[in-house]
């Protein structure tokens, strides 16, 4: 085993501990508007800090959470959400920033749901617009992936779980996700540059998660936010505090409808 699965499974051996959970089927990772499908989804049987588990870090941001919850669905499945989401911006590597994933993946997750709040290239999605992740294009220069390891990334997020996503709520349109490394929003030039090869949504988050989940076989729905039309799409200034307003301002309608997809994966 190498030491990034050694840490994922001492993680997860800690969770099945204070759980009592042997298998968490699902995993959550709940970012910037989506925290309160933790709440909705199902009944919370156990809420670990994420200070208690190796390799994990109480996340920089305000706004972002730092607990580890599991969680029994309706169906009696159990999963685990995961509020703490470690950032490339934070400058810890890429290994800690899909640490939680792996850790899901050795707590038996086999479906994995990534949620962020993002920037909208498309005019059309007015802030608080919830937005399935179709693709990504990874802009970061970099791979939680060493070695020989060739994995195929041409379904990366799920198609069957984009129509079941679609067939709860027939509105929601998709796009496709490209990650920056942040933690400076992107300049109109880099928007534009984005919408150029194909960009519909920009964020700082996910896709390198995303690649982690595939290389051991997850099956990804990816839903982002939309918070704030992305620099230059619209004449405002970007500010965190708006970003985060936004998404409590959809946070109990967005949750809800995750909650409701996830009770029917
Ligand atoms: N760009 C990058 N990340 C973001 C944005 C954005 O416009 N909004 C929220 N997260």
């Amino acid at each position: 085993m190498n030491s990034a699965v050694e840490l994922a499974t001492a993680a997860a051996e800690i969770i099945r501990e204070k759980s009592g959970v042997e298998q968490h089927e699902i995993a959550l990772v709940l970012g910037s508007g989506w925290a309160k499908a933790a709440d909705l989804v199902g009944q919370t049987v156990a809420t670990i800090s994420a200070a208690d588990l190796p390799g994990f870090h109480a996340p920089e941001v305000p706004g972002h959470v730092s607990t580890i919850r599991s969680i029994k669905l309706e169906s009696g499945k159990y999963a685990l959400a995961l509020g703490a989401r470690t950032h490339l911006y934070e400058g810890r590597g890429v290994a800690a920033v899909v640490h939680g994933v792996r850790t899901a993946a050795a707590a038996g997750a086999k479906t994995l749901v990534l949620t962020n709040g993002a920037g909208g290239i498309n005019s059309a999605w007015k802030p608080g617009t919830p937005v399935l992740i179709s693709d990504h294009i990874n802009l970061t220069g970099q791979t939680p992936l060493e070695g020989a390891h060739f994995v195929d990334m041409s379904e990366v997020y799920s198609k069957r779980l984009r129509e079941l996503a679609r067939e709860i709520d027939s509105n929601l349109d998709e796009g496709i996700y490209c990650q920056f490394r942040g933690p400076q929003y992107e300049t109109p030039a880099e928007v534009q540059m984005a919408k150029a090869i194909g960009g519909d949504i920009v964020g700082m988050s996910t896709a390198l998660e995303a690649i982690a989940a595939r290389s051991v076989g997850l099956e990804i729905l990816g839903l982002s936010l939309i918070t704030n039309l992305a620099a230059g799409i619209s004449t405002s200034p970007l500010s965190h505090d708006e970003v985060l307003q936004a998404g409590r301002d959809a946070e109990s309608r967005i949750s809800e409808l995750l909650s409701t997809i996830i009770n029917r994966i």
